[in-house]
Formats: C-alpha cells, sequence, structure tokens
C-alpha cells in the first residue's frame, strides 16, 4: 500500500483522505485550518455526508488515518501528494487557482525524490502544467485526477465509481497512480493532462444541460397543457437516452455545477471558441429560478394580496446541508421581492436569516406551515413525501401546494383537499 498525503480537509479532502485510508493506504491528511485540524484529530467529523464519521473513526482505529496542522508537515516522506484545495470561482468566472499555486510552492522543497503530485481538485485545462511550473522539480511529476463525487453519495462514489480518469504526460506517473485505485476493480482512463481536465469540466457541463433541457422541457408541456411525467416517461425509455439525471426541479444548484459551467465558458471562449450551447445551458438555469418564482407568485397572490408561502427545503438538493447556490435560495429571494412574506423549513436545520431578513425559519416542517396560504416543496428530502397532508392542511389558512421537484403523491394531497401543482403541467 502506498503513503499518501492528501492536502486540504474539506469536503473532497476529507472524503478522499478516509475512503484512500479504507482502501488500506496509509494516510496523512494536512490543512493549514487548525481549529478543523483540531477538531478531527479528535475524530469528529463537522461535514454532513452520509459515512464520513465511520470511515474516519475506522481510519483512527486502523492507524492508518491520522491529521496534522501545516501541509509540509504532511508531505514529508509521503509517495503521493493529493491536493484537494479550494478553487474558488473569479470574478470574471474562471478558476482561482491561486491557493494550488502557493500551496505547491510552498511544499516543493518537502517532496520525496520520484514523489507524485495529484491534482484532485477541479482545476482548469493547463493546470498540470501550472502546478509543474511552481514546484520547479524535475524529479516529481503532477497528474490530474479529477474527482466525480456528488454531495449526499460522496463515499458511495469514490469507492464505488464509474472509471477513475488520470492525466499525465508521463506515462509512468499516471500508471503509478492507478495502481493506487487497483483494489476497485474499476475502468481505469489513462489519458494526456489536458484531456483529464477537460473531462470533469465537460462531464458536470453535459449533466447540468440535460437537466437544464429537462426543466426547459416542462415550462414546454405547462405552455401546451402536455403532462411532463408522461412525456419523460415516453422520451427516457428510449435505451439512448434513459431515466438517469433526468428529475424536473427548480433549477440546478451547488458547489461545483454553476462554478464548472461558468469555468468551461470561460476556459473555451479564451481559448477561442464561443460555447454558446453552454451559454445556453447556464441562462436558462437562471430563467428557471424565475419561472418558479413566478408560478409561487401568481398562485399565492391569486389567495390574497400579501400571502405567506412555507418553504420546504432550503439546500441546494436532498442528502446535504449545502446552501452554496441554492436553488431555493434564489426563488426566496424572488419571493421576498415580490413582497410574500415566507416560513422556511429544511430537515438539516440550516437557516437562511442571515441571507435574508424576511424570512423565519421553524424546526418542523408542520409549524412553517402555519398559517400559510401556498406551501412550496424546493427539495427533493424522503420526510416530505411521507408527511400526512390532512396534518398539514390543519395548519395553513388555504389549501395550495407548489411541488418544485414532482415528489409528493398528487391524489393524497388532493384528497386532503390541496390544490396541487407540479412542475411540467398546468
Ligand atoms: C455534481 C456532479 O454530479 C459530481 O459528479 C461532481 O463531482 C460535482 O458536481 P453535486 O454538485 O454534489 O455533484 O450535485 P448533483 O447531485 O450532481 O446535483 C446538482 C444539481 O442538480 C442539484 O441542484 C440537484 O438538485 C440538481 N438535480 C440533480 C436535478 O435537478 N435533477 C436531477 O435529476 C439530479
Amino acid at each position: 500500500m502506498a503513503k499518501i498525503a492528501v492536502l486540504g480537509a474539506g469536503y473532497v479532502g476529507l472524503t478522499t483522505a478516509a475512503c484512500l485510508a479504507s482502501m488500506g493506504h496509509d494516510v496523512v491528511c494536512g490543512d493549514s485550518n487548525k481549529e478543523k485540524i483540531a477538531q478531527l484529530s479528535r475524530c469528529s467529523v463537522s461535514i454532513f455526508e452520509d459515512g464520513l464519521q465511520e470511515l474516519v473513526s475506522s481510519g483512527f482505529r486502523n492507524k492508518n488515518l491520522a491529521f496534522v496542522g501545516s501541509v509540509v508537515d504532511a508531505v514529508r516522506s509521503s509517495e503521493f501528494i493529493f491536493l484537494c484545495l479550494p478553487t474558488p470561482e473569479s470574478s470574471d468566472g474562471s478558476a482561482d487557482t491561486s491557493i494550488i499555486e502557493s500551496v505547491a510552492k510552498e511544499i516543493s522543497p518537502y517532496l520525496s525524490p520520484r514523489s507524485v503530485i495529484v491534482n484532485k481538485s477541479t482545476l482548469p485545462v493547463g493546470s498540470v502544467g501550472i502546478v509543474q511550473d511552481c514546484i520547479q522539480r524535475r524529479d516529481v511529476h503532477v497528474v490530474s485526477n479529477p474527482e466525480f463525487l456528488r454531495e449526499g453519495s460522496a463515499i458511495n462514489d469514490f469507492l464505488h465509481p464509474d472509471r477513475i480518469v488520470i492525466g499525465s504526460d508521463n506515462t509512468y506517473a499516471a500508471q503509478r497512480v492507478a495502481q493506487i485505485y487497483a483494489p476497485l476493480g474499476v475502468k481505469i482512463l489513462i489519458t494526456d493532462a489536458t484531456s483529464a481536465e477537460t473531462i470533469k469540466y465537460a462531464a458536470n457541463a453535459f449533466l447540468a444541460a440535460r437537466l437544464s433541457f429537462v426543466n426547459a422541457l416542462a415550462s414546454v408541456c405547462e405552455a401546451v397543457g402536455a403532462k411532463l411525467s408522461d412525456v419523460m416517461e415516453g422520451v427516457s425509455s428510449d435505451s439512448r437516452i434513459g431515466t438517469h439525471f433526468m428529475q424536473p426541479g427548480p433549477g440546478w444548484g451547488g458547489s461545483c455545477f454553476p462554478k464548472d459551467t461558468k469555468a468551461l465558458l470561460k476556459i473555451a471562449q479564451d481559448s477561442g471558441y464561443d460555447f454558446e450551447l453552454l451559454a445556453g445551458v447556464i441562462s436558462s438555469n437562471e430563467r428557471q429560478f424565475d419561472h418558479i418564482a413566478g408560478r409561487i407568485i401568481a398562485e399565492a397572490k391569486s389567495v390574497s394580496d400579501r400571502p405567506t408561502v412555507a418553504i420546504w427545503g432550503l439546500t441546494f438538493k436532498a442528502g446535504t446541508d449545502d446552501l452554496r447556490e441554492s436553488p431555493s435560495l434564489k426563488i426566496i429571494s424572488r419571493l421576498t421581492k415580490s413582497g410574500l412574506s415566507i416560513q422556511t423549513y429544511d430537515p438539516t436545520q440550516v437557516d437562511v436569516k442571515s441571507r435574508n431578513q424576511q424570512t423565519t425559519n421553524f424546526e418542523t416542517a408542520l409549524a412553517a406551515c402555519k398559517d400559510a396560504h401556498l406551501l412550496a416543496v424546493l427539495t427533493e428530502w424522503s420526510e416530505f413525501s411521507e408527511i400526512d397532508p390532512n396534518l398539514v392542511a390543519a395548519q395553513m389558512r388555504s389549501l395550495f401546494v407548489f411541488d418544485g421537484r414532482n415528489v409528493l403523491n398528487k391524489q393524497l394531497w388532493n384528497n386532503a383537499g390541496f390544490t396541487y401543482k407540479g412542475i411540467g403541467e398546468r
């Protein structure tokens, strides 16, 4: 097994460190955030990710997972150094690689000869070369090994991936990294660095395009009077299209799709290609926020001049406590601008008060519905589809429900007296 350093103990870094340790590798995870490292050194995981605490605990028990407060200490005597560091979005839409560059320069003198740096964070095309220039070491190679982790299923995605992608202009370095993943027994694609870096952006952009198309098709169905659920059953029965990743929603969000689609658009533009199709994917998603908010406002104002709307679901999707680029927050902002009073509930108990003073947060789904004119469901937690609509009806001033994820049982809610509206139907 390999001696591996993972730099960055955030969502990707901690998942990567814990999973590599669970595969039997000897892992040390370094982060400059002393408080985060102190908490992890007490075997306490604050990241909301199913199964991560258990995996970190087993790494501690097996003594092959440790945490240190310095990236330099982490890299000493390591054969592989995984960079899992933040690459925030710059104002022009490009990925900011300044943290990666400064860490690469910092660790360079401490890297063992013939060690390999592994770019795990989502980095712009050409980043392998950038990191190689930063370390100024001819005896250390850099490879791209993009992550394809979804929040809420990151451990499963790491240990049961569809594929491993490794990009390097040095075949030996690529094959050494491939050996790390051999125990997983999955397809390993070894290509050049540029292609590997492009795969990550292309995969996310393709998935985002799929969702933008489905959500736009939902609006077409609403306009022509078709039923999206039936249309999608007919369309996705084509084996070339399939049923995965085709659920309509309030739009896509999160810490990756918005950032990565804009970054790819910028990368293409900077390379001389106007990726207008991708620009349409991004703008269509923005229009989805307007469209969903518009339907909620129209419905709510049909029953009251000063309606109160209950919102179930604040995070960007179910299974996470992550509010970054959450469609729910973008829609809530549009609702409050239209004068609606907003009562919110989220199963993770995240609160958005600090982001929007015109909302009131509640600890239970039923409490959030008290005296509301309309209920809007904006994330797909199973808790929402399991609630008895009769209990909800007893709380509300008027019985309107907008199902922004098409996850409720329409017949049950109609039987409880609700006027049910979903996505993709009038
Ligand atoms: C995504 C990619 O899936 C993952 O491979 C990559 O490594 C990181 O970015 P993540 O951002 O965690 O993962 O979320 P994902 O599950 O892909 O959902 C992204 C957005 O699409 C969310 O807002 C989600 O609600 C929405 N979505 C997803 C839909 O609206 N419908 C779907 O069918 C699936």
